[in-house]
């Protein structure tokens, strides 16, 4: 098993990655947050596949656990899901020292971490993410939330998990094309951080790919300890943390000007960091090669490197205007130095966004 620690000034928590490791979420609850009661939330898409094993190794560690189930889509992301959340645990009496686990992607993950948040103003969370997605980012960090028919995420809170488990095995039913969404994040880590991973991935994608199971934990690893790090670091988005935003600004603009319906958030990440990389080696700031070897690791791992259906530059750019990452009415970019290495930047001029943006019209 590999085990990374997040460590912040008055909370620390162990992410522990292993294949199999549903089988012992009880006993890893049980040290994290032990209680007589405890809320599982279950992505409905995976009740057949995962939640028995999840259920039986709780009541094996002698809780009595709530099974509550929710819709793992963007439109079952908000404050209704919440408030039917809610309910369920008042009616069961769930405790303020009852854990609430979250068993599935990064939606079931955001929204039942939201009600952890706030539930009787806050019980333990617990993390066991089943897509690559949710293990290599939003499982860890601490950042819940919901949408609003304004905007993703626009209502949430901070509340870090007591505890990450990752069954890696859980990946084995996952389907190829969301397997394959979660690629863009680690690469996306690479880039902005660590040129040894992205290098790392590029020799290992065959393995990759075929998810063999040493791969895979290794993978989950290294993209883990880089959030690990970088929520270390800047737990509250203060500063470095806005660097997990490369390429997601752009992503946010395809993703909301194609209504969440054509692509998948890893695929307009993909996407995004190709326009941001070219954006900057466009302006001079980073040498072109870090764009072709971007484009060239992502074709690899089959995301979209060009994109011919986007709606319109001006369509694109209001959206990028109106993300809640715009400071002081300026779009803000990540974009990168050299491979390994980004910067915050407020000024881009409109016609050099509007430049990156043909490019993947190529
Ligand atoms: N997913 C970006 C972050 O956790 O800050």
């Amino acid at each position: 098993m590999a085990t990374v620690d997040l460590v912040l000034p008055h909370h620390r928590y162990t992410i522990h990655i292993a294949p199999g490791l549903l089988a012992d979420l009880g006993t890893l609850t049980r040290q994290a947050a032990p209680h007589h009661r405890a809320a599982l939330i279950i992505d409905d898409k995976i009740i057949d596949t995962h939640s028995q094993a999840a259920l039986a190794s709780l009541k094996a560690a002698n809780f009595d656990p709530l099974a509550a189930t929710m819709t793992a889509g963007e439109d079952h992301k908000n404050l209704a899901t919440v408030e039917k959340l809610y309910h369920q645990l008042l009616d069961q009496r769930l405790e303020r020292r009852s854990p609430l686990i979250a068993l599935g992607g990064g939606i079931v993950g955001d929204t039942a971490g939201f009600v952890a948040a706030s539930y009787l103003r806050g019980v333990p969370f617990i993390q066991c993410p089943t897509t690559l997605l949710a293990m290599v980012d939003a499982s860890v960090g601490g950042k819940v939330g919901v949408n609003m028919p304004q905007g993703k995420n626009l209502i949430g809170a901070f509340h870090q998990p007591v505890l990450v488990v990752i069954d890696t095995d859980t990946l084995k039913t996952l389907p190829k094309r969301d397997f394959i969404c979660g690629l863009a994040e680690c690469v996306k880590h690479g880039l902005i951080r660590d040129p040894d991973l992205f290098d790392w991935i590029d020799q290992n994608i065959d393995a990759i790919l075929a998810q063999d199971s040493a791969t895979l934990v290794e993978l989950i690893e290294r993209n883990v300890r880089i959030k690990a790090d970088v929520v270390m670091e800047d737990e509250k988005e203060a500063g470095v943390r806005a660097h997990l935003n490369f390429g997601h600004t752009f992503a946010h603009a395809i993703e909301a000007g194609t209504e969440y319906g054509r692509y998948r958030h890893g695929e307009a990440v993909s996407l995004g960091m190709i326009a941001a990389t070219r954006l900057a080696a466009a302006s001079g700031r980073c040498d072109s090669t870090v764009a072709d070897r971007l484009v060239s690791l992502l074709n690899k791992t089959g995301l979209p490197t060009q994109a011919n259906d986007l709606p319109p530059n001006d369509k694109l750019m209001a959206i990028m205007r109106s993300d809640k990452k715009v400071a002081d009415g300026r779009v803000r970019l990540v974009l990168p130095d050299q491979l390994g290495k980004v910067s915050i930047v407020n000024d881009t001029p409109d016609d050099a966004v509007a430049g990156a943006w043909d490019s993947l019209r190529a």
